[in-house]
């Protein structure tokens, strides 16, 4: 994609001036709601509402159509009914706007194909890109920026988040923020009916604002599937992308066909496609922003070292977190003898300086702060994995606190850490805060393993594809 096309995307997430045509006063409807959400998240443009009536829509000036407006706007956002979606796209086109995301439903997933390559012909005219129809909208956190009709509040963060559902997207930005996950961007793409994951992907992989690229797929736009390839070939060996591919059973890949009406294809053909391309690939939602979260605590991905260890108050969970590593290849530091007589510094005589270092139940905050540092500072060490099983006698809010501080201060190397903690209430606390300051951190170590072992496998594509 050309320089200019590529400025005409960056529009439609950091606009200056952007305009809401079918807005409304009633925020209850799906207009409303995008004026209010904008205004709610603090966008710092100037934004404008198109109403055949109204004159003013929540405090924000609004005109009866696009050329009425006195500004160079940027992004369109349109949401009036499907019969006069193509009238504001040609008025939109002939003002010279770069990009317009088109919210309204009722086109090719209805079976009106003919009224869907109308618009992108109209637009095409004037080389205005469009993004949708049938979508929810378009969030970018660094811009303040969320112009769809979903929650009001996202996490900012540095995971972008494209999705070809309406409705995951829409649920996933509620559950995202409950779980701490920070997001750079939300973007449903609907019908992709011109921008699809390639043209996006394009703009993400540039995006400084963002470390990983995930995305819920269903079909690759037809004839799509080379540049698909190819583009993403480029992208992952820049940044992380993780795909959650639905459709994996045949009755899966016919139920597609009946919700965007995606050629879905066989699965065997996207599992090789995302191998080519260097795409992880997730099972479920809970994999995604799991791998996701873990990729994108490191300003760079690319692990030292010799190999992963295993810090931990519970040999239960150090055992079960020894198997997760093998199965999911993880590789386990033989500990070097001068790091096990550090270790063994900050753990009573019957504990274990192996690998799991098992602290014993009864460690404090100390004990693990002296052995994560000296985790942190050994150059055989790639990485560490931090257990923890709730006891009365150590509180996992003043844990979390600890390994805060010893990240901050001993992890200059920036190695990857995870943090997996079981138990009830207080640790669910500890956890949110470990991931608010950039500690990934889950609540069974299995999925702390799994996550920290994606890190290293896309490492190791890294250092395979320079
Ligand atoms: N220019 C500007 N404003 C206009 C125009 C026009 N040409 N025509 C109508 N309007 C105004 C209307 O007067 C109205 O404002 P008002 O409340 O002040 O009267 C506003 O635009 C909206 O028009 P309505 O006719 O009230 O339409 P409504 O809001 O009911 O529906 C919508 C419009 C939301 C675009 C609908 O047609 C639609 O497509 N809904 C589905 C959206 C969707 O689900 N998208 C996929 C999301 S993904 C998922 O699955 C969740």
């Amino acid at each position: 994609m050309d320089a200019r096309e590529l400025e005409k995307i960056k529009k439609l997430f950091q606009p200056e001036v952007i305009a809401v045509v079918g807005a409304s006063k009633d925020p209850k409807k799906v207009g409303g709601s995008i004026v209010k959400n904008i205004l709610a998240n603090g966008f710092k443009g100037r934004v404008y509402a198109v109403n055949p009536t109204a004159r003013e829509i929540m405090g924000v000036p609004s005109y009866p159509s696009l050329k009425d407006i006195p500004d160079k706007i940027d992004h369109v956002v349109v949401s009036v009914p499907a019969d006069k979606v193509l009238d504001v796209i040609e008025e939109a086109g002939k003002l010279g706007v770069p990009v317009a995301s088109i919210i309204t439903a009722g086109f090719k997933e209805t079976g009106r194909a003919d009224l869907e390559n109308k618009l992108v012909e109209t637009a095409r005219k004037y080389g205005l890109r469009i993004l949708g129809p049938n979508i929810f909208g378009v969030v970018y956190t660094p811009a303040n920026l969320n112009a769809t009709f979903g929650p009001e509040k996202v996490l900012p963060g540095k995971i972008a988040f494209l999705t070809q559902s309406g409705a995951l997207g829409i649920a996933l930005m509620a559950w995202t923020a409950m779980e701490g996950i920070g997001l750079s961007s939300i973007v449903s793409l609907g019908n992709m009916s011109d921008l699809d994951m390639v043209d996006l992907g394009e703009f993400f992989a540039e995006d400084p604002n963002t470390r990983v690229i995930t995305m819920y797929i269903e079909g690759i736009a037809t004839g799509r599937g080379k540049s698909f390839i190819e583009v993403y070939k480029k992208i992952t060996k820049k940044k992380p992308v993780i795909a959650l591919k639905a459709g994996r059973s045949e009755r899966g890949t016919k139920a597609i066909a009946s919700h965007t009406g995606s050629l879905a294809g066989s699965d065997n053909v996207y599992e090789a496609a995302f191998k080519q391309a260097g795409i992880l690939r997730a099972n479920d939602v809970q994999e995604l922003f799991d791998w996701a979260k873990a990729l994108a605590s490191l300003e760079k991905v690319d692990v030292k070292g010799e190999g992963f260890v295993i810090l931990t108050n519970g040999g239960g969970i150090g055992v079960m977190a020894t198997d997760a590593s093998v199965f999911s290849g993880l590789p386990l530091l033989d500990m070097p003898e001068d790091l096990k007589a550090e270790l063994r510094k900050h753990m009573p005589w019957f504990g274990s300086a192996a690998n799991p270092v098992d602290l014993t139940g009864q460690a404090k905050a100390e004990n693990y702060a002296g052995a994560f540092q000296a985790l942190l500072k050994h150059p055989s060490v790639s990485g560490v994995v931090v257990l923890y099983c709730e006891v009365a006698f150590l509180d996992p809010v003043e844990l979390a606190k600890s390994l805060i501080e010893t990240h901050k201060q001993y992890n200059g190397a920036g190695k990857p850490v995870v943090v997996a903690m079981v138990g009830g209430e207080r640790t669910r606390e500890a956890l949110k805060l470990l991931d608010a300051n950039g500690i990934p951190s889950y609540p069974i170590p299995e999925r702390a393993v799994k996550s920290i072992a994606t890190v290293y496998r896309y490492s190791q594509y890294l250092s395979r594809n320079q």
